[in-house]
């Protein structure tokens, strides 16, 4: 029987509880689709920071290395251990320490969610830049604790980082409706972002069949939420990103429906596969999280592992559940009784 390796990263406050949901959601579809998921789980948190003092081994990305896949719940402790702590110490370095480099994150209705818009459905695939630009850590500060202390963030964009996510939005375009929008504020940023311009029209001459718009990030914000089913492919830097896919879980009824994978897409390393919403330590462990955005970047996993069909039935077993109702609305139901529904389409 064909086995995949996970290394299963539960993290922080609901990390573990959808987590702990989508690997028996997971390990349903692999049992149907005659393959095995075999996990080993890595404490690494913000509890192990407490304990140790560092939030994974130094060597800890590369003890991941060997897996075929890395499965995250959250991470993030904010009352205990600083964001800014956990984040650079845990999941910032695996996505650039493997060059995933494409966040891909689905937004569209599920059947029966109706989300805050007026509207009928839409389908928006946005694919961040996801290991340089505005996050890659470049700057320092001076001066520190004075008056004339100077903080100095810069962001880094490369020949080879723009390209790639460019391409590999195009590629995405290929398979859906073939229109790519690419993201910048090129009015108001006069270098990178004209640079990221420039780019996109020289990688858009491989890919005539794409319809290519050029949007400013205040545009296409706007854009989002006024004609979101305009949109198709939305390609944007990693802060940029970072903010149109919350904009994007919103309209698609808020961060619980909101799923993610960080893709290696050489696959010279392993991918990671997480759902966009944080660790929400106030509501960890009651059993209210909603486990669907966990389990979506489940199937998202399957489909990068080869397993297509597996990770289709598991798309229409949550399809299946919210249509009936099950998970529609925040508050209604709870993990088990999500979790549950969505097994009962796989069974
Ligand atoms: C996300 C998160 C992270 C990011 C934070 C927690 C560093 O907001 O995955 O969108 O911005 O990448
Ligand atoms: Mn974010």
């Amino acid at each position: 029987m064909k086995a995949y390796t996970i290394a299963h990263i539960p993290g922080d406050g609901i990390g573990k509880d959808v987590t702990e949901a989508g690997w028996e959601v997971l390990q349903a579809a692999a049992k149907r689709g005659g393959f095995a998921l075999e996990d080993t789980r890595f404490p690494w948190s913000c509890a192990y920071y407490l304990e140790t003092g560092a939030m994974m081994p130094p060597d800890g990305v590369e003890i991941l290395r060997k897996f075929d896949a890395i499965y995250l719940g959250a991470v993030g402790w904010p009352a205990k251990v600083a964001d800014s702590v956990s984040l650079h110490g845990l999941l910032l370095p695996i996505r650039k320490g493997f060059t995933q480099y494409a966040n891909i994150r689905p937004h569209r209705l599920l059947p029966g969610v109706q989300g805050p818009l007026r509207r009928e459905g839409f389908d928006i695939l946005c694919i961040r830049e996801n290991t340089e630009g505005e996050y890659c850590g470049a700057g320092g500060r001076i001066h520190s604790g004075t008056a004339n202390e100077v903080a100095i963030e810069t962001a880094i964009f490369t020949r080879e980082g723009v390209e790639r996510i460019l391409r590999f939005g195009f590629e995405q375009a290929r398979t859906r409706r073939k229109q790519l929008a690419s993201v910048t504020k090129s009015n108001a940023q006069k270098h990178s972002m004209v640079f990221w311009d420039e780019v996109t029209r020289e990688v858009a001459k491989d890919y005539a069949d794409v319809e290519v718009s050029h949007y400013h990030v205040d545009a296409i914000a706007a854009r989002m939420v006024l004609a979101p089913e305009s949109l198709d492919v939305i390609v944007a830097s990693n802060l940029f990103g970072d903010i149109l896919t919350d904009i994007g879980a919103a309209i698609q009824g808020g961060l619980g429906y909101a799923a993610s994978a960080n893709i290696n897409p050489d696959r010279s390393a392993p991918s990671m596969f997480e759902p966009v919403h944080g660790s929400a330590p106030d509501i960890a462990h009651l059993g209210v999280a909603n486990p669907i955005a966990a389990i979506w970047s489940g199937a998202m996993m399957l489909g990068h592992l080869g397993e297509g069909q597996a990770a289709a039935e598991v798309m229409s077993a949550i399809e299946s559940a919210t249509a009936r109702g099950v998970g529609t609305i925040a508050g209604k139901d709870g993990t088990e009784a999500i979790t549950q529904a969505v097994l009962a389409g796989l069974s």
